[in-house]
């Protein structure tokens, strides 16, 4: 729907980048912020229609720096096109996608295929991850330049880290002059082996592989070693131990240059999971054997690791909140544990999730926003400030949405394409109501209320 003037009203406004929390009105028009604060009646322009927010959260739209929009090449999974309406109704206004594709985004003229795909196909801002490797295969460096230049904003070999130490080296080298972060999967390939989920006892019990945490944190510690040796912009991808917060945590006290980011499925369900029953006991769930849209990379973990996320997202040492948002067929997944895909379907769900650690008080509102877009706006870099900011003059990129409502998730009213998700069937609290992407509403749920136009004085 075009929207020319939109004010909101009454609404709790957070806006990190000012540290602006409290309740009053925005002011939206020409597909930019006007104003925010009290917009009277006097300052509406004519025609202007009006939103009441009363109850309601306004923040700026979030930014996922970590997804799977499968095209090109998986177009059965994820399309740009439904990726993106799935974002809008996430409250995601910009999404970052990575480039494990079919061909992959190794060149100028895949990253121009995305771009012209999300011009035609999405309502939100797509930008591009290019490779680290060409063809992801870790054996060559990736025309970075010639990537950079076409516009991709990062680089990984997502689903496959960056197994050459020396590879990663030279990208982190190049990763200063270009100012763009080289955000690794790690996972340590001779450590993680067959394994399918976190080594414990839950996988004993399953008879399953199990992935152990060091697969991850040695080669944290070697992409620590190496940003620090090179000065590159490490980004360190989806976080799961309590291993990696520590060092996360030691290399900036150092003042390495590292960022790093969290999943909302890593903060908030253990590996308990697995076993089809929501995390209940067992016994109480009537003998699923295991789940199988609880395979992800990395793998769900302990109580004690999701603790210690939590922790370093609170404290800040976890710069971000970025989603994995990783869809897959139903073919993929109703299969063994062992041969279904990993990947969790995030996007809808990134919201509802996140707020029950809002509601538990274990991160509050304003952290939990600021991770949501603040946090990767600065690990893209300064020129995409404008995108976390809700200062006049910005794009109207903004989220408005309802702390408190209750619903319970049903993967037959999703956008995205990919139905994998342990929550079917869970009530989480927390929704969007509306998202605009310069100006224009691309999501509104039903609870949008517009107030009925009045007279000026
Ligand atoms: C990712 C996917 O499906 O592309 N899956 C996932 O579990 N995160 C790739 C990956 O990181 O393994």
């Amino acid at each position: 729907m075009e929207t020319d003037n939109i004010v909101i009203r009454r609404a709790r406004i957070i806006d990190p980048r000012r540290q602006l929390d409290r309740v009053g009105d925005v002011l939206i028009g020409g597909g930019q912020i006007l104003g925010t604060g009290r917009v009277g009646v006097d300052r509406r322009p004519e025609g202007c229609r009006v939103i009441d927010g009363s109850g309601l959260v306004v923040s700026p739209g979030f930014i996922d720096l970590h997804c799977h929009l499968r095209e090109p090449g998986f177009e059965y999974k994820e399309t740009i096109a439904a990726g993106s309406k799935a974002g809008a109704k996430g409250g995601f206004t910009t999404l970052c996608c990575m480039p494990n594709t079919n061909p992959p985004i190794d060149t100028a003229a895949v990253v121009e295929f995305i771009h012209q795909r999300a011009r035609q196909d999405s309502l939100i801002r797509i930008l591009p991850i290019g490779c680290v490797t060409k063809g992801r295969k870790g054996h060559e460096l990736a025309e970075m330049e010639e990537l950079a230049s076409a516009g991709v904003v990062a680089f990984s070999d997502d689903g496959d880290p960056v197994y050459d130490a020396n590879i990663m080296r030279l990208a982190l080298t190049y990763s200063s002059d270009l100012g763009l972060s080289i955000s690794n999967h790690c996972q340590e390939r001779s450590l993680s082996c067959n394994g399918v989920m976190a080594e414990g006892s839950v996988a004993t019990h399953l008879g399953l592989d199990g992935i152990p945490a060091a697969a991850e944190e040695a080669m944290i510690a070697r992409d620590i070693a190496l940003a620090e040796a090179t000065g590159g912009r490490l980004h360190v991808a989806h976080l799961s131990t309590a291993g990696s917060v520590s060092l996360v945590r030691q290399a900036k006290e150092r003042g390495i240059s590292v960022t790093a980011e969290v999943c909302p499925h890593h903060l908030t369900i253990t590996d308990q999971w697995v076993f089809g029953s929501k995390g209940q006991p067992t016994a109480a769930a009537g003998g699923l054997a295991y789940d199988t849209s609880t395979k992800v990379y990395p793998p769900l973990r302990s109580q004690r690791d999701v603790d210690a996320l939590v922790t370093g997202l609170a404290d800040g040492v976890i710069d971000c909140i970025a989603t994995d948002h990783a869809p897959h067929d139903v073919t993929s997944k109703q299969v063994t544990y062992q041969d279904a895909a990993f990947g969790i379907s995030v996007l809808e769900t990134a919201l509802g999730s996140l707020l029950q650690l809002v509601h538990g008080r274990k991160l509050s509102m304003g952290a939990m926003v600021e991770r949501l877009t603040n946090g990767p706006a600065r690990v893209l870099g300064e020129s995409f400030a404008d995108l976390a900011s809700m200062e006049p003059g910005t794009p109207a990129d903004i989220v408005l949405f309802d702390p408190n409502a209750e619903w319970t998730v049903d993967t037959s009213e999703f956008e995205s394409k990919g139905k994998n998700t342990p929550l079917e069937g869970t009530v989480l609290k927390g929704r969007v109501v509306a998202t605009f992407a310069a100006g224009n509403i691309v999501y509104e749920s039903p609870e949008l209320r517009f107030e009925a136009p009045r007279a000026k004085p």
